[in-house]
């Protein structure tokens, strides 16, 4: 059971990326409270719920056979459709419909899987721009299931604030801040912060990644996807597509996707740089987003006091829920950072 929001449960969420399910390969993943077994026989990639019908045993725990699953307790086995395709030992009854395994809506989107538990809303993952554009360099980062929940995850992407503490030394500095201007735009289906200022950042990724700054920003995809993006004078410098699918109320399974342009620099020597910057960052983050997990469960619930930088307020929480907002620009906010 779970108490992630309708929005939440019913939305398409990535779970893995494609080199985890190779052909004749299965995984279990837990995705907003609910397990699902992804699996790849002769008849493509199938999603199931990770139940047997007949003594809800794991199907996750089996292997696959042809095009279906089979599982390890009865021998029973299911294709990618749900339906029971063969009990050993015995003729498949003529309406062998009620024998079905529960399927989960399945995609594959540029390196992705996607599930979608629920039967109704888009057709299609809902994807932002950029992603697996042919015309620029991608890879796809993941580091398992994380402790806390994946809409402090969301929160801690969008607030500039905490990386020149968090991340001292690393994105920004504590101890030299540079002037800028926030911006805030809302859409009906979405929010944006635009950090404007005149030089990079201080840490270490900026100095090595940007040579000049034109444009930054971060954008909230909801329920779970938040878009980050740098560009320069000749375009695009680097964009950070994270998903940060729920596995509990408390646990979640961050993907990143990053995005640069094609350039001199080979795409090898890129994914090198950045998941060596990458690394003391995500370990940061990681340890900071359980510690206030512990804190939250310690008290019983969260209890957030919005401080002055806190200016997306109530509106992040508000698209997590599921609503929309007015569309419109807040004034631009001064601040160092
Ligand atoms: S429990 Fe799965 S085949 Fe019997
Ligand atoms: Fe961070």
């Amino acid at each position: 059971m779970t108490d992630l929001p309708p929005a939440v449960k019913n939305a398409w969420h990535l779970v893995a990326l494609s080199t985890a399910v190779r052909r004749g390969g299965r995984l279990g993943v837990v995705v907003a409270g609910r397990s699902v077994v992804l699996f790849r026989g002769d008849e493509g990639l199938g999603a199931l719920i990770d139940r047997c019908p007949h003594r809800n045993y794991p199907l996750s725990l089996g292997r696959v056979e042809g095009g279906a699953i089979e599982c390890p307790y009865h021998g029973w086995r299911f294709d990618p459709s749900g339906a029971c395709v063969a009990v050993p030992g015995c003729d498949l009854p003529a309406a062998a419909g009620r024998l079905a395994a529960t399927p989960v809506r399945v995609a594959e989107r540029h390196g992705g899987i996607f599930v979608c538990l629920s039967p109704g809303g888009p057709a299609e993952p809902p994807l932002p721009p950029d992603l697996g554009d042919p015309g620029l360099d991608h890879f796809w980062w993941r580091q398992g299931t994380w402790k806390g929940r994946a809409y402090d995850a969301i929160e801690n992407v969008l607030d500039p604030f905490h990386t020149n503490h968090l991340h001292d030394g690393f994105i920004r500095r504590s101890d030299r801040r540079l002037p800028v201007n926030l911006k805030v735009n809302s859409f009906a289906d979405g929010i944006e912060m635009v950090i404007e200022q005149t030089k990079p950042d201080l840490g270490l990724m900026s100095r090595f990644l940007e040579r000049d700054r034109t444009r930054s920003g971060t954008r909230y995809y909801p329920p779970t996807i938040v878009q980050a993006r740098w560009d320069g004078k000749q375009g695009l410098t680097l964009c950070v597509t994270a998903f940060f699918t729920p596995a509990t109320d408390d646990s979640f399974t961050p993907f990143a996707c990053f995005t640069t342009r094609k350039g001199v620099t080979p795409a090898w020597l890129k994914e090198a740089a950045i998941r060596t910057f990458l690394r003391p960052v995500v370990a940061q983050d990681r340890r900071a987003l359980a510690r206030q997990s512990a804190v939250m469960a310690e008290f019983g619930r969260p209890h957030f006091v919005e401080g002055p930088g806190d200016i997306l307020g109530s509106r992040l929480h508000r698209l997590w829920m599921g609503d929309s907002l007015e569309p419109g620009s807040d004034p631009t906010v001064e601040a160092m950072l």
